[in-house]
């Protein structure tokens, strides 16, 4: 058994291992052991962590140290892929006292072609692999989780200072990154294992300078403190998810950080209930007068929608096959209101085609008016049914629906603005008034509403559900009775504002 004496760092190692194989020497017959005064960090800084074992097609550099011997002679052409070179150099910074003894059992089966130990499905490959992942975990964590604290004297040197404990050997590498980070500002790393000094021009690694446990963090900064601010006024407790915490900075990290030692008191309010209040407490301790607002102001603005088809104001758009909107002239001076749009309406998508239609119709002739003078519409947009066998059968909507709908008619009065309004049944009334209310009471006498007068009658269907003819005329009768109140109502209006010398009809608002 051949024992070799390294320093505790890739360069040494490589130089060694370099020289055991020219011996053909075999893993088993060697013992690796680590210099009393090793120096973890030199060798690598020398070693630019840039060396590979030797490319693939490139022999290794000649002439390198023996450390067993002191002695100089020729390294043999070790070629390794450039996967393998890095594999080899990462995972040399895996802190593990076996490490160099693995390195070379790995350097030596792919020296001898078995090419399968740089497969992560071999047993060992993936022990290099495992290893090469763990240390990059490591050096990402160092770049992330380093804070620097300034100095209180303002010539001190170093200016800044870090105190920081990497689980693997990789403060070279981390020192490196914040050397071509940090520009001229001198700096020192503290780790329990060494330190890093930049003093703004040449880098400096000494494993034995290994400083106590927080011998930086005593003293925060002005930055730190601002810092800590800034962090504690981010922290939403209402939003607090401790394991999305956890997994983002994981506890390890905390007492390295100054805002780690924020969080325990933080999570501990959270769950204490500042979860509750949020951040009620800092938000209302701002300066700033009291603005009283009326809640209804104080919502959202929502967009309207802007065409009934888009209406979602209730749910009875889910079974329609389209919203049935108005239909006639825009400076019609008699409106009719229905109730809402039947079977056919739904399908053709213009109000009144279907049997009430027909029936409407004939009143309307009946009462001297023609359909085309008049600007018919319903209280509500869309077909509400229930189905009955193959049919969908009509379903009064109810106060709700026509509630939500009456945004659509009080647009569709303050576009056409009617001398005369003729209510055809319940549900119209009712949307007309904006209470229920009992037909019986509307349905002598013409009444006044906000811009015209309003006529209220039966629904033409009302007189198609009559069981026999008598009644059903009778309905048709006072139904176009209605009608022809509401004609001669809009006639003497018209014939007013002529006398009055205002036009004979207000044109409708653009
Ligand atoms: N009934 C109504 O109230 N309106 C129509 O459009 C059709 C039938």
């Amino acid at each position: 058994m051949r024992a070799i004496i390294v320093d505790n760092n890739f360069a040494a190692w490589r130089a060694a291992a370099l020289g055991a194989i020219s011996e053909c020497l075999p893993p088993e017959a060697i013992e690796w052991r680590v210099a009393e005064s090793s120096d973890a960090f030199q060798g690598q800084l020398a070693c630019g962590f840039g060396v590979e074992m030797g490319v693939t097609g490139k022999a290794a550099t000649a002439g390198e140290a023996d450390t067993t011997t002191g002695t100089v002679r020729p390294t043999p052409a070790v070629h390794v892929s450039k996967e393998l070179a890095a594999l080899l150099k990462d995972a040399a910074s895996f802190r593990d006292p076996q490490r160099w003894a693995f390195l070379y059992k790995v350097l030596w089966r792919w020296h001898n072609g078995d090419r399968s130990v740089a497969s992560p499905a071999d047993a060992d490959g993936a022990r290099l692999y495992r290893m090469a992942k763990s240390v990059r975990r490591a050096q990402h964590d160092m770049i992330a989780y380093v804070r620097f604290r300034q100095q209180s004297q303002a010539d001190a040197v170093p200016e800044y200072i870090a105190w920081y404990e990497p689980a693997h050997d990789v403060l070279p590498w981390a020192a490196e990154h914040f050397a071509e980070r940090m520009g001229r500002s001198s700096w020192l790393i503290a780790t329990p294992h060494g330190a890093a000094f930049w003093d703004g021009q040449h880098l400096h690694l000494d494993e034995r300078r290994a400083l106590p446990a927080d011998h930086a963090c005593d003293t925060p900064d002005a930055a730190e403190a601002l810092w800590l601010a800034y962090y504690r006024s981010t922290f939403n407790p209402a939003r607090l998810n401790e394991t999305a915490l956890e997994q983002h900075m994981p506890v390890r990290f905390w007492k390295g950080l100054p805002e780690g030692r924020l969080i325990p008191d933080m999570i501990s309010q959270a769950r204490s209930g500042a979860r509750r209040l949020a951040q009620a407490s800092s938000v209302g301790a701002l300066n700033g007068k009291l603005v009283a607002v009326e809640a209804e102001a104080a919502q959202p603005a929502r967009e309207l929608p802007t065409s009934l088809d888009a209406c979602r104001r209730c749910d009875l758009w889910r079974n329609a096959t389209q919203a049935v909107g108005g239909f006639g002239p825009q400076n019609a001076r008699i409106m009719l209101i229905g109730e809402q749009p039947g079977d056919q309406e739904d399908l053709s998508g213009e109000p009144f085609v279907g049997p009430a239609g027909q029936l409407l119709d004939v009143a309307i002739t009946r009462a001297g008016l023609k359909r085309a003078e008049l600007y018919l519409t319903n209280a509500v947009k869309h077909f509400k049914w229930e189905p009955r066998g193959k049919r969908r059968l009509h379903k009064t909507p109810g106060q709700r629906e026509v509630e939500a709908c009456s945004y659509w008619l009080e647009e569709e009065l303050r576009r056409v603005r009617p001398d005369v309004i003729v209510t055809l049944g319940a549900t119209a009334l009712h949307a007309l008034l904006g209470k229920q209310a009992s037909l019986r009471d509307y349905l002598d006498e013409p009444f006044d509403v906000v811009d015209g007068r309003a006529v209220a009658t039966y629904h033409p269907s009302f007189a198609l559900r009559q069981q026999n003819d008598a009644s059903r005329d009778q309905i048709l009768g006072e139904i176009s009775a209605a009608l022809e109140r509401a004609r001669e109502l809009a006639r003497a209006i018209a014939a007013k504002s002529t006398e009055a010398g205002a036009p004979a009809k207000r044109r409708p608002q653009k």
